[in-house]
């Protein structure tokens, strides 16, 4: 209760006296895309432990809302037991709320950036179903309780289908079973009942793991647990998926009734591995220097594929503006990015909206003109 006191009266105080003027206009993606969806951003711990720099000014520029890249997820938040750290994902909220941004939360349960302790008894063995259970409830109970109204939407449970759209055999699957999933929003809408509750996944483009998606959003729904929205992640690179792939997820997720959300996109530029690597952070590929070609900078031709990508990834995005209601890129600017890191660690990549001179990069200026002109 009392770091709700707290965080209201940093809202107050915020919005009456120091709310910065910022770009609303048509030199912004927020301004050029406003009225049609959120244009969103991940914030890295990085960025929100240096206070104030270019970056996060330039961030509130650019985008209307945010999702914390790294300090929600639960070894950030709930390193033990009986321990959570909330100082970063507080100073996420405290930054929302000073820039009116729209906040969701990411993520409640997956089986990655999990802390051991989740699974294991006091003495070191497997913890029981419900016990497991019992600490799912607490885990999401006290994050969605201390953030309502301030975290509009829940990443409520993130990668739980495989590419083949059977379950993914994680540490909840195997203790709880698929009833897992049912929890998860369960303990959402219960500490909850406002947020929007979200399914996130990465290659939802493949027709059986959309078709395994569907299948585990349809049973939710016969089941009358509400899912408000479906995260595609969108980790895509300059060739795979095709534009044609994406639109038909998109149709399919809305047709269940559900918003449609790209959640993480970014265009990887670099080789990829392999050309069905999705996007499971556990993949690590070993570094060669033919696999980091743009080392000092991109080529002109490179960043034009970039461009047209772009522009028709964009596109395709206004297209279906009435099921999307938010397209967040995974990082603030190239240097930030993870692609940098994953999945060979020391690349340069160039995944993003804004470049590493923290300029919009030349999407902007098309996506002005062809907004003006519909
Ligand atoms: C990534 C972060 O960007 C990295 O900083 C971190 O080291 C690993 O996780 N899918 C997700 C995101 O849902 O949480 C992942 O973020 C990228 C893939």
């Amino acid at each position: 209760m009392k770091i709700r006191n707290f965080l209201w009266i940093c809202f107050v105080g915020i919005i009456s006296c120091t709310k910065p003027i910022e770009k609303n206009s048509l030199d912004s993606f927020k301004g050029v895309l406003n009225n049609r969806f959120y244009i969103g951003t991940a914030l890295s711990n990085e960025q929100l432990i240096r206070e104030d720099n270019k970056i996060l000014r330039e961030a509130a520029n650019q985008f209307n809302a945010i999702v914390p890249e790294n300090c929600m997820k639960s070894a950030l938040i709930h390193p033990q037991k009986e321990v959570y750290n909330f100082t970063l994902a507080d100073r996420f909220i405290e930054y929302g709320l000073q820039h009116d941004m729209w906040m969701t939360g990411h993520t409640l349960i997956w089986h990655s950036q999990t802390p051991d302790w989740f699974f294991k008894d006091s003495n070191g063995n497997e913890v029981k179903r419900d016990e497991l259970i019992h600490r799912m409830k607490d885990h999401i109970t006290t994050l969605v309780h201390r953030y309502k109204d301030f975290i509009k939407g829940w990443d409520v449970v993130n990668e739980a289908i495989e590419d083949d759209g059977s379950y993914r055999e994680t540490k909840f699957y195997k203790i709880i079973g698929p009833e897992y999933i049912n929890l998860a929003f369960k303990f959402a809408r219960e500490a909850d009942p406002k947020a929007e509750l979200y399914y996130n996944d990465y290659s939802m483009t493949l027709p059986e793991k959309r078709a395994g998606v569907i299948r585990m959003i349809r049973a939710l729904q016969r089941q009358g647990i509400r899912v408000d929205g479906i995260g595609m992640q969108g980790h895509v690179n300059l060739t795979s998926p095709s534009i044609e792939a994406f639109e038909n997820s998109i149709v399919a997720y809305a047709d269940l009734g559900v918003k449609v959300m790209i959640t993480e996109f970014d265009i990887s530029v670099l080789p990829f591995p392999n050309e069905h690597l999705g996007a499971d952070i556990n993949t690590t590929v070993s570094y060669k220097e033919q696999l980091n070609p743009y080392k000092e900078k991109l080529p002109d031709t490179i960043q034009q594929k970039f461009n047209d990508r772009c522009f028709d990834f964009f596109k395709l995005f206004l297209k279906y503006d009435k099921a999307i209601t938010r397209v967040t890129v995974w990082g603030v600017s190239d240097e930030y990015s993870w692609k940098n890191d994953w999945p060979i660690t020391g690349r340069t990549d160039y995944p993003l909206l804004i470049g590493r001179n923290h300029k919009p990069k030349e999407i902007l200026k098309q996506l002005t003109t062809y907004v003006a002109n519909k």
